[in-house]
This record gives C-alpha cells, sequence and structure tokens, in this order.
C-alpha cells in the first residue's frame, strides 16, 4: 500500500521535528501550545509547497485533534456560502475527543464574498473550542477583516539547499542513488515548492525504473533542460558581438529541436548568475546554483571583460525577448532581435 503512495504524501512531515526550515513558525507555535495560548484563528500565507497545510494538519494533531475534531476544506473547490454554512452549522457541536475541533481552509483566498463574509461573522464570536487554521497562496486577496481577525504567518519560500536535504533523505529511504549534480538540479527547477521538487523526483525514479541510479543526463532530458554548455556558447558570441554566429547558432539549435523558449529561459537565468558572480565572486557554489565548477569557470572568463552594467543590460534585453516570445509568429524572431540589439550597441 505505501509503496504506491506519490512520494510528496508518503514523505510529508508528521512532527514539528521533521519539517525543514520555517523554523520562526514552528518555534512560535511550539511555545503557544507549551504555553497553552492558544489563538482562535491562525493564517498562513505563503507560496505552494512550502509547508501550510502540513503544518497546520501537525498543529491540529498536537492538539490532540484528529477525527471528527479535525475539519479540512479545500476552499478551491468548495467557494460557496453554503459550504461555509454546513461548516458553521458543525462548529455548535463540541469536540468528540479533544478540547477543541480544528478547521483548516485551505485556499482561503477562493472563498466567494458572501461564503468569506460568513466566515467572518463566525471569526468575530467563535465558539471556545473554535480553532481556524487558513491557509492561502494569496493574502492579498483576501478579506482585510477576516486577515485582521488572524494571527499570521508568512512561510518562506524554501532554499535550494533546504530542498535538496529532504530529496536526499527520500533517496536513501527509497534506496536510490543518483549522480551529485542531480538533486542540485531538481531542487532548481521546483522553484521553492517541495511539493514541486518531490514531483519532479518521482517523475525521474519512474523514468529510470529498474535501475538504482539517477543520472544528470536523464534528469535534463526528463526537464527539457537545455544544456548550460549551448547557452555558454551563445553568450561567447554575443561578446564578441558576432551577430551572424550567434543568429546561425539559435537557427541550429531550432533546427535540432531545443525549445528555443526554455533556452531563452536558460540564457536569462545563465545570466542572472554572471551578474551575481560579477557583483560578488563568492554568492555562487557549485553547491548552490545547480552549476558544476567547470561551467562556474567558464561564467567567471565571461565576465571579466564586462561591467555590472553590461550584463544588466543584456539580461532586460532577453527579458524582454522571452516575453514577446510567448505571442510572437516566428518563434526565434524575438531572440534574433534580441541578439542584434546586443551586438550593435
Ligand atoms: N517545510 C517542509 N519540510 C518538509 N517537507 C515539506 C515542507 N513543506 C512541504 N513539504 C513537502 O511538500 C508537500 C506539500 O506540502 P504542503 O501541502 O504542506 O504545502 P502547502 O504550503 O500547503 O502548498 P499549497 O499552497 O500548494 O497547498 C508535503 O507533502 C511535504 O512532503
Ligand atoms: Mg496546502
Amino acid at each position: 500500500m505505501a509503496e504506491n503512495l506519490v512520494l510528496y504524501r508518503k514523505y510529508r512531515p508528521q512532527d514539528f521535528d521533521e519539517v525543514i526550515g520555517q523554523e520562526h513558525i514552528v518555534k512560535t507555535l511550539q511555545n503557544s501550545l507549551s504555553s497553552g495560548s492558544i489563538s482562535h484563528a491562525y493564517l498562513f500565507c505563503g507560496p505552494r509547497g512550502s509547508g501550510k497545510t502540513t503544518i497546520a494538519r501537525i498543529f491540529a494533531k498536537e492538539l490532540g485533534c484528529d477525527g471528527m475534531d479535525l475539519v479540512e476544506i479545500d476552499a478551491a473547490s468548495h467557494t460557496g456560502v453554503e459550504d461555509v454554512r454546513a461548516l458553521i452549522e458543525g462548529l455548535q457541536f463540541a469536540p468528540v475527543k479533544s478540547k477543541y475541533k480544528v478547521f483548516i481552509i485551505d485556499e482561503c483566498h477562493q472563498l466567494s464574498k458572501s461564503a468569506a463574509n460568513a466566515l467572518l461573522k463566525t471569526l468575530e464570536e467563535p465558539p471556545a473550542h473554535a480553532i481556524f487554521i487558513l491557509a492561502t497562496t494569496e493574502a492579498s486577496k483576501m478579506l482585510a477583516t477576516i486577515v485582521s481577525r488572524c494571527q499570521r504567518f508568512d512561510f518562506k519560500r524554501l532554499h535550494v539547499s533546504e530542498i535538496e536535504k529532504k530529496l536526499a533523505f527520500i533517496l536513501k529511504k527509497e534506496g536510490i542513488l543518483a549522480e551529485p549534480a542531480v538533486l542540485p538540479l531538481i531542487a532548481l527547477n521546483a522553484r521553492g515548492s517541495f511539493r514541486d521538487a518531490e514531483s519532479l523526483l518521482d517523475k525521474c525514479i519512474s523514468f529510470t525504473a529498474g535501475d538504482k541510479l539517477i543520472t544528470v543526463k536523464e534528469i535534463k532530458e526528463l526537464l527539457g533542460i537545455v544544456e548550460v554548455g549551448q547557452i555558454s556558447k551563445l553568450v561567447d558570441f554575443l561578446l564578441v558581438k558576432n551577430s551572424k554566429d550567434a543568429i546561425g547558432y539559435i537557427n541550429a539549435m531550432l533546427d535540432s529541436g531545443v525549445d528555443l523558449q526554455e533556452a531563452t529561459k536558460t540564457l536569462v537565468f545563465y545570466l542572472r548568475q554572471c551578474l551575481l558572480l560579477k557583483i560578488n565572486p563568492e554568492f555562487l557554489t557549485p553547491q548552490n546554483s545547480g552549476l558544476s565548477k567547470e561551467e562556474l569557470e567558464v561564467i567567471v572568463r565571461q565576465i571579466t571583460g564586462l561591467t555590472e552594467k553590461n550584463i544588466q543590460a543584456m539580461l532586460e534585453i532577453f527579458i524582454e525577448a522571452e516575453q514577446k516570445m510567448k505571442y510572437a509568429t516566428i518563434l526565434q524572431l524575438p531572440l534574433e532581435l534580441a541578439v542584434v540589439e546586443i551586438c550593435s550597441a
């Protein structure tokens, strides 16, 4: 049974000490548990996959609330006022086992206006046993009057190193090995979400089905990642203002099946790393950048002749090209124009 669970459910932390990051939140909640000063309403805001639902459930568990004393609703699919009314009716019943009854309302910003108003009324005078935990990725879309009634916790986007730590833990438990650069790559591509990282790892594991080693080559294929080497070669043409070869190279990439939009994204990502390294050579390491030592050495060589301003200008031009590519009739044209602009500057 457990074998078939997707990783993010199988490895959802069950206790506070399994939670990675979000120390400020865990600590405050633990303190309030030990001092017994529990609020009636909490607001958990922050990026997706950062632990809001996970921590809400652990907190409920610590309060002794499970089974009928724990009610979870997903406001994304239950947006209506009837849903909130049903919940409020349930409020009248005393908890079964615990002193409290915990209501977790996920994606709370999606409640309809009337539903949100009904919730607000309840928050104004909640029964003594009720504890609400409202979770949202978009606190700015919530009624200010609801927000002001809650104790608010802002969840942080997770660091690449934190995500890597969790992925390493999972691989160990699953008895699977990975080449050293695999986890940083997955962690980087998850853009701060544990859930996305764990789903990516899930895909890798099924992709490599059977063999017990995940290779960088496989994961790049799976993610459709454009090789950093290709991008770095393009940057070399730009540095010597060789628009002819740069444009030829872009078209050759397109012909060989490279997703140019992905390539442009990678280029922006690459130039950002150039900028970071220019500002402070210690900003990037193979551990935190997802780039190998050799790749970083190439960047260091490329940025010697450039100023921060040069890199900034290139970044802005390519960010704009990336946007324009979404609507372009000739996919490569915005990229070609960007090359011409840079090479003729
Ligand atoms: N801080 C964390 N430490 C360890 N694992 C985590 C953490 N946050 C998230 N995870 C992992 O990511 C999965 C998703 O987390 P969770 O459902 O708590 O995210 P969320 O913040 O509620 O996201 P969403 O806004 O998309 O609902 C969990 O099952 C768990 O495996
Ligand atoms: Mg959630």
